[in-house]
């Protein structure tokens, strides 16, 4: 009983109940001096063959039962076009740097087998191969980001990958003829290896940058198409590998990647994506919003080396990551995905659009049924989860103005001394000139009343959705697929020029001003 009670008067020092309900102003720079737009690209998705996220998830084969079009799955692919996703990055990942792509063309029957070591020792059959993969990016619309082998592979393999994809004449251009594709691709994103310094090679950042100058020379352009070549980025905090990279590949780069996961630690439990309690939760965003000082010390090095912002930084993996679902693979990655993931998601995308002047690409893990997911899919059904819902009200952004905001609200301190505010705001405005403005109230069990100050811009044309739910834990799964889902929100008014939302705990507010 004393525990309980000491427990209680610390968890109300830690997240203090800021009034009976929060009262927060957010003021929008509608006239922002150094225009900067929010790239698509910040929206990216991550595909990898790790568990059920390509086979099952994307891609059943044309002789499958389940409704697809060509093999690839009708409700994914109906999911992904709503969801305007504007770059995918595939095959990997660790799986990236032992996959061989000519593993993966020609009769998909005469295709070899490969153990995934990396996950899970399942056999791949390699029948999603280069074919697969740039025609699901040509039927959703987005550019294909390849993740090349560096740790296994040769330059030529390398080398060779490209020119098939892209060259329109030559010994890989008739060969891709010969698979049924005449045409070349348009590939612009390349990578040169995935986290060289552990699955993908274990290299210090000297031997790699210096691996990576080799790598890229004889990765041409063919044809008109111009690559955009990646550089193997740091993970987290690891500020030395940005700054070799910089220092020993300059602009040889024209992008350089980073990985952060929202994840309690890497060694023991990572606690269930479902079953968490108040102070994991809050634990949860805490690390989730340290990405933000993440970036600006990578950012930071990036400007000493590159004042004039010619190589971007690509935050190409990132997402929570949590124990897989009780009774699953524990190689194959697959979580639930909760309001909890929602608010990460929100509070992240809030963080990137701060930072497009140097931060240009973000690819979240993954796009199907691995760590925090947009789908989940079990035999012939679809989920679309919380995180999918926020990228669909999120997508508003894409290309459009950045809108400054500055938001006065209180912020808790989290279990490792962690700060974030309770409620957030992102802006833009879009070329018709439509204004989006996003509200994210995290709190529990605080509601909110959020005065936003549009400098004269609140027109009474306004429609709004909200994302909430009951519980924080709340999801959707097969036999509840609608459990947290968007819908109609009308609780705001306008009042001396200003729009003044009401928003429950717990809750993403999505308003669209004409
Ligand atoms: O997204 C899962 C794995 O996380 C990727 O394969 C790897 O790059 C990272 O460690």
């Amino acid at each position: 009983m004393k525990r309980a009670i000491l427990t209680a008067i610390m968890a109300l020092a830690l997240y203090p109940f800021a009034s009976a309900q929060m009262k927060v102003e957010v003021k929008i720079d509608t006239a922002p001096e150094n225009g900067q737009v929010i790239p698509k690209e910040i929206y990216g998705q991550f595909a990898e063959h790790l568990g059920s996220c390509i086979y099952g998830g994307l891609w059943v084969g044309p002789e499958s039962e389940i409704p697809n079009v060509d093999g690839y799955r009708c409700d994914v692919l109906q999911a992904l076009k709503e969801l305007k996703v504007p770059v995918m990055r595939w095959p990997g990942g660790c799986f990236a740097d032992e996959y061989h792509w000519r593993d993966g063309i020609g009769p998909r029957e005469d295709r070899p087998r490969m153990v995934n070591s990396n996950w899970g020792g399942t056999v791949e059959d390699n029948s999603f191969g280069t074919h697969e993969f740039l025609n699901l990016c040509e039927m959703i619309g987005c550019e294909p980001y390849i993740s090349g082998n560096v740790g296994s592979g040769t330059v030529e393999e390398l080398a060779k990958w490209v020119e098939y994809m892209t060259a329109a004449d030559g010994p890989m251009a008739r060969l891709r003829a010969e698979n049924g594709r005449k045409e070349p691709w348009k590939v612009k994103f390349l990578g040169v290896g995935n986290e060289s310094w552990g699955c993908g090679g274990n290299m210090v950042p000297e031997y790699y940058s210096h691996l990576y100058n080799r790598y890229q020379t004889y990765c041409r352009d063919y044809s008109g198409n111009r690559l955009y070549k990646v550089a193997s980025g740091a993970s987290d905090y690891d500020y030395n590998w940005t700054e070799v990279l910089m220092k020993n590949i300059g602009s040889r780069m024209h992008g350089v990647s980073l990985h952060y996961y929202t994840v309690k630690g890497w060694n023991g439990s990572k606690g269930s994506a479902t079953e968490f309690n108040e102070e994991e939760y809050y634990n949860t965003l805490g690390k989730a919003v340290e990405v933000e000082p993440v970036i600006v010390k990578h950012i930071a090095i990036m400007d000493k080396y590159d004042p004039e912002k010619k190589v971007d930084l690509l935050l190409d993996e990132w997402g929570t990551w949590f124990d897989v679902e009780p009774g699953t693979n524990p190689g194959h990655l697959y979580q639930q995905n909760s309001m909890r993931d929602a608010m990460v998601a929100a509070l992240s995308l809030n963080i990137f659009h701060k930072y497009t002047e140097r931060l240009k690409m973000t690819n979240i893990a993954q796009i199907a049924n691995v760590l925090q997911s947009m789908v989940l899919t079990r035999g012939d059904k679809m989920v679309l989860t919380p995180t999918y819902h926020v990228f669909r009200m999120y997508n508003v952004h894409q290309d459009a103005l950045y809108l400054p905001s500055a938001c006065d609200a209180e912020k808790f301190t989290d279990g490792n001394g962690r700060q974030c505010p309770y409620v957030d705001a992102t802006a833009s405005r879009n070329a018709e000139g439509a204004i989006h403005v996003t509200l994210t109230n995290v709190s529990l069990d605080e509601a909110a009343t959020v005065t936003i100050d549009l400098a004269g811009n609140a027109k009474p044309r306004i429609t709004g959705e909200i994302l909430t739910a009951e519980t924080i834990q709340a999801h959707n799964d097969f036999d509840r697929p609608d459990e947290v889902k968007p819908v109609e929100f009308k609780d705001f008014k306008v009042k001396d020029g200003k729009i003044v939302v009401k928003m429950p705990a717990k809750s993403i507010v999505g308003l669209y001003i004409l």
